[in-house]
């Protein structure tokens, strides 16, 4: 499959998907959004579970155990769906509730912040990506994200957003921590090291909401093409409806999640910190004909200015390093502007 960059802004006069598919006449999919695709998958009782709980648990045996576990599915996988995570199930529900408010919002609110530039802290929008096979496809999605940490941004409307996903981001960032933790402590490295390298006091993360309205032909449309995402580790809730897959053994995999969990996976500067241990997993957004399905998007990164390379101690063991060290926020911007060249990653390949 084709590689794109999906994270670019949109162009400033496409219109919203939201608009077009309540539109009483809709029966096909317009054909700059076509994109054939099998939408299937393959089941997702496969996917792995790992409970936060015991990851944190006090108990050294049980502890270590999940440690164990979450060593093989970051190497397996790059995916698990996380269960026990401590998040309340109010603030869960807030979040998607108070985020699909933002798309019913009238369109001259939403484009206010219709992006001039990839970087800008708040974006919102519908778009198209153009896949390395120079093709440009318009996703079946509109969508709002915003820069939450170190800086806080938000949009101003709903009334009640700002304050759930400060306490969303908040909560996001002492879960990635302890994670990483666990990581770092599954790479043998020294405690602190990966704190003081990535500046983890001063991490990245932005906020991205998609909205996926019903789509006549979801075999003819996708809502996010193949990708990898930037960052550490990417969490993922959503509001029921099925249509993340991630791609395992060269196969499309459906990602059910139980009802509260957050489904996690491993980013770009995982697989560059761990020197190539942790691959960063391609994932993609299908469509459906039935009903909305709204996504809320937290990505965890190092800190803007940290130079994210190979860990040096990794480094070593390995006798060389796989990739290139770049300053994280300067990746991410290279990418949001899609002057990474094909593939991303492969761009710091040694
Ligand atoms: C994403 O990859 O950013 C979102 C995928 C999804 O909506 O499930
Ligand atoms: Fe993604």
């Amino acid at each position: 499959t084709a590689s794109v960059v999906p994270h670019q802004p949109s162009n400033i006069n496409d219109s919203y998907v939201k608009v077009l598919a309540e539109s009483s006449t809709l029966q096909s999919v317009p054909s700059q959004f076509t994109f054939a695709i099998d939408s299937k998958g393959s089941n997702s009782d496969s996917i792995p579970i790992v409970d936060f709980s015991q990851l944190t648990s006090a108990n050294p045996d049980q502890r270590s155990q999940a440690l164990r576990e979450l060593a093989t599915v970051c190497e397996e996988w790059g995916f698990f769906v996380l269960i026990n995570h401590g998040i309340p199930e109010t603030l869960m529900k807030a979040i998607i509730d108070t985020s699909l408010e933002f798309f019913d919002l009238p369109e001259e609110e939403k484009r206010r912040y219709e992006a001039k530039s990839a970087l800008d802290p708040i974006i919102s929008g519908a778009g198209s990506v153009i896949t390395t096979a120079n093709q440009r496809i318009h996703m079946w999605r509109d969508f709002v994200k915003s820069d939450v940490h170190p800086e806080f941004h938000c949009p101003d409307k709903p009334q009640s957003l700002r304050d759930i996903v400060f306490e969303f981001s908040e909560k996001s960032r002492t879960m990635a921590r302890k994670l990483l933790q666990g990581i770092s402590e599954n790479l043998e490295l020294e405690e602190g090291y990966m704190d003081e390298v990535l500046q983890l006091d001063s991490c990245f993360q932005k906020y991205a909401v998609n909205f996926y309205p019903p789509c006549p032909q979801p075999d003819q449309a996708i809502g996010i093409p193949p990708h990898t995402d930037y960052g550490l580790l990417t969490f993922l809730i959503h509001n029921g409806i099925a249509g993340l897959q991630i791609q395992h053994n060269g196969e499309w995999f459906n990602t059910n999640s139980p009802h509260n969990s957050i489904l996690v996976n491993t980013g770009d500067h995982l697989q560059i910190f761990s020197n190539g241990r942790y691959k960063s997993v391609k994932h993609r957004a299908v469509v459906n004909d039935e009903a909305t399905r709204i996504s809320v998007v937290m990505v965890n990164g190092a800190a803007p200015d940290a130079i994210v390379g190979p860990a040096a101690p990794l480094v070593e063991r390995d006798g060389r390093a796989l990739y290139r060290p770049m300053k994280f926020i300067e990746y991410v911007e290279k990418m949001l502007s899609n002057r990474l060249g094909k593939g991303n990653l492969e761009c710091l390949e040694i």
